[in-house]
């Protein structure tokens, strides 16, 4: 494990005007009531897991358990569909859109999901890797799937390039220049997961570990602490895998950087190699450290979560979802008294997702740490 200091970041570092026009209460307050109106809307549960809080010798540690949202199994129910019901919002007759996207699993499944909920068709660009678990979850929802060449980034390309010959609408969670009104509702939607768990929490966090694929959530969640919190807020540890290590790489570098290597993780939602625009301009200065984890130690905390032997709450967390625990837990002595992780720490994190490819998940469960 890697840990990297973002040098840029400050505590006292303001919210700018910019990151104002990415993420506002007053955008919160839109995206929580268009998809608190939703049928089957209903805050995630925030468990505390005291067993596993001892084991890392920390005082509390909470855990905001996504698996059930929307029953498509992750946060980014929030995100995707709430940026396709505002593409809706300006088109009277929902019937002629296109949306598109690139995904990685989570994310098409959400862009799918809503446009069957909202009468519009949607085709999803899925790259080499992706399971097909994942694909069969995005098409069971009606939506047309592709499978491309390379990588996600690749793929998000090549959607957009498509989406611009056939006049399809682009719903992608990730941002570059030139496009950001979309991903921007994106971000907004996730921060209603942020906003709940703040909500449910005893008392404010002293840390927020959260993991980071194109880092729009890790921005939503890093946002909605300096704006709650200003300059106590807590410290915000970005988890990312090694496999793909963009945000590792952007804040070693200072500037938003490729991840080096194959981008090649089992934590598949996290295998992105270039960060989002619109995250970078939060995470630079409201982001603290990345520390990157390997893929080997990901099933271990799966299996645990599953099944404690601590007296915790059982907990059903996907692949891409436990980076962030796993920082917690496994930060060595040199990296906890970087970050100011001790006895007094009260630490939040994020399971992201539950099962969302239920055949990966149970051989997982059932000890099969495939590449890792
Ligand atoms: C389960 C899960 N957790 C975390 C993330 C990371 O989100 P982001 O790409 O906004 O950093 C993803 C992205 O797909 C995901 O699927």
């Amino acid at each position: 494990m890697r840990l990297v200091p973002n040098a840029l970041a400050q505590r006292s570092a303001p919210w700018t005007q910019v990151q104002d026009a990415i993420l506002s209460d007053a955008a919160l307050r839109a995206a929580h009531q268009v998809v608190s109106s939703w049928d089957g809307y209903a805050p995630t549960p925030l468990h505390a897991l005291p067993g596993l809080a001892a084991q890392a010798g920390i005082a509390s540690l909470h855990i905001k358990d996504e698996s059930g949202r929307f029953g498509i199994g992750s946060f980014k129910a929030l995100g995707g569909a709430y940026a396709v019901a505002q593409v809706l919002a300006q088109h009277p007759s929902p019937a002629d859109i296109v949306v598109t996207c690139a995904t990685d699993g989570n994310h098409g499944r959400s862009v799918a999901w809503s446009a069957q909920r909202f009468g519009c068709r949607a085709v999803i660009f899925i790259h080499e890797t992706v399971s097909q678990g994942r694909a069969n979850a995005i098409a069971s929802f009606g939506a047309e799937v592709r499978r491309v060449p390379g990588g996600y980034d690749d793929s998000v390309r090549i959607a957009a390039d498509v989406a611009a010959r056939e006049g399809w609408h682009v719903v992608s969670d990730t941002s570059w220049p030139g496009y950001t009104d979309v991903p921007r509702n994106v971000m907004q939607g996730y921060e209603i997961m942020a906003a709940e768990a703040f909500d449910a929490l005893p008392a404010p966090p002293t840390h927020i570990f959260i993991q980071t694929g194109v880092g729009g959530v890790a921005a939503a969640v890093a946002g909605l602490a300096k704006r709650r919190w200003g300059d106590a807020r807590p410290c915000i540890i970005l988890a990312d895998p090694t496999g793909a290590a963009c945000w590792a790489d952007s804040f070693f570098a200072g500037k938003p950087t490729v991840a080096q290597g194959t981008v090649d993780t089992l934590q598949a939602g996290l295998a992105c190699g270039e960060v989002s625009e619109l995250a970078w301009d939060i995470l630079k200065d409201h982001g603290d450290f990345a520390i990157t984890v390997p893929d080997h130690l990901v099933g271990p905390m799966m299996r645990q979560l599953a099944a404690p032997a601590n007296g915790d709450p059982a907990i059903e967390a996907g692949e891409s979802a436990v980076a962030g625990l796993v920082a917690c837990l496994s930060a060595d002595g040199a990296m906890r008294h970087a970050i100011g992780l001790g006895p007094a720490s009260r630490v939040l994190t994020f399971a992201t997702e539950g099962a969302t490819d239920p055949a990966l998940y149970r051989s997982i469960i059932a000890g099969d740490d495939l590449h890792a």
